[in-house]
């Protein structure tokens, strides 16, 4: 794929298909006119399974990378690391992996993708929006009306996944433009989870509420919900570290690729509580 040719015949691959940034990457994908191969359990790919990753991988382009459950997770450097290199080996030109800004824990992972021989492009995204519309903190906000999370007074610049999105297909289809690049993806502006959670309530009008617990205070409760001991012990050190002040600041990677600025916390709010987001159940079962 040059930067002149057509995108028509371009196929990718795209993991974790059926998840908050892979669902999106697809459909920006398939809007700018991309052969789609979704890629996840359900459809037969699993990362912890080296024999189901070659069917996926031959006679695609490019493939987009979001590795399960995070980009820095104990073995995510050596999945990524062993996919690129079969990616490249069957002819795959184009890795784009989803990481996480000021992670240092994604770093070897990171690293494994560059080392694989094949063009490659790190999208380093801020917390997402949509981690509060989609995902594991949603429930406890809509049916119980408190966010309880070790974030603190911590001023974030929530990104949106379709911003997130219209990135990543810019770096699959962009030729060499964003080849050996690592961009930074942010909002437009820093809240702090408890101003996040009070924008919620605003539009919702409910009394919803956020309560800042320290990361050992929160893994306690993930360990009482019975995640086990070694992920918990991950999660704590990297909310320690990910929410210690070193991200609160802005990224411009939105306006580099996409020429615009990037979509803004209140308008996601306003687009989900008007599609009922935040409902409870009626039922009381979340
Ligand atoms: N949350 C944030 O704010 C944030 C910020 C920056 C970066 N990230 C990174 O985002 C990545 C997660 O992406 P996401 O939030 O879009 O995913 P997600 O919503 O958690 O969905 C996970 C996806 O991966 C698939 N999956 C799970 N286990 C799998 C396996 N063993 N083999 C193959 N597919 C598997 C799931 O589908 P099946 O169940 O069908 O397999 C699903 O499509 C992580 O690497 C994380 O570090 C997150």
């Amino acid at each position: 794929m040059t930067e002149t040719s057509t995108q028509a015949d371009m196929t990718v691959v795209v993991t974790g298909a059926s998840g908050r940034s892979g669902r999106r990457v697809a459909e920006a994908a398939r809007a700018a006119g991309l052969t789609v191969r979704a890629a996840s359990r359900a459809t037969g790919f699993d990362w912890r399974d080296r024999s189901t990753w070659a069917d996926v991988l031959r006679g695609a382009d490019a493939a987009y990378l979001a590795h399960p459950t995070d980009v820095g997770a104990p073995d995510a450097a050596g999945a990524v690391g062993a996919l690129a290199r079969e990616a490249a080996g069957l002819g795959v030109r184009r890795l784009v992996l989803l990481s996480a800004r000021g992670e240092e824990q994604a770093r070897p992972t990171e690293e494994a993708l560059g080392e694989a021989g094949v063009d490659w492009t790190v999208v380093r995204a801020a917390w997402f929006a949509q981690n509060f519309s989609e995902g594991p903190l949603v429930e406890e906000l809509r049916e119980r009306g408190e966010l309880v999370f070790p974030a603190g007074a911590v001023g974030e610049p929530f990104v949106d996944l379709r911003d997130v999105a219209d990135v990543v297909v810019s770096a699959l289809t962009s030729g060499e433009r964003y080849a050996g690049q690592v961009l930074e993806v942010s909002g437009p502006r820093l809240l702090t989870f408890g101003e996040a959670v009070a924008g919620i309530a605003k539009e919702t009008g409910r009394a919803l509420t956020y309560r800042p617990v320290t990361p050992q205070e929160y893994g306690e409760n993930l360990a009482g919900f019975g995640v086990p001991e070694e992920e918990v012990a991950f999660l704590v050190e990297l909310f320690g570290s990910l929410l210690d002040g070193r991200n609160a600041r802005l990224s411009d990677g939105v306006r580099e690729v996409l020429g615009r600025a990037p979509r803004d916390f209140g308008d996601f709010v306003r687009e989900e509580a008007a599609s009922g987001t935040w409902v409870p159940d009626p039922s009381g079962r979340g």
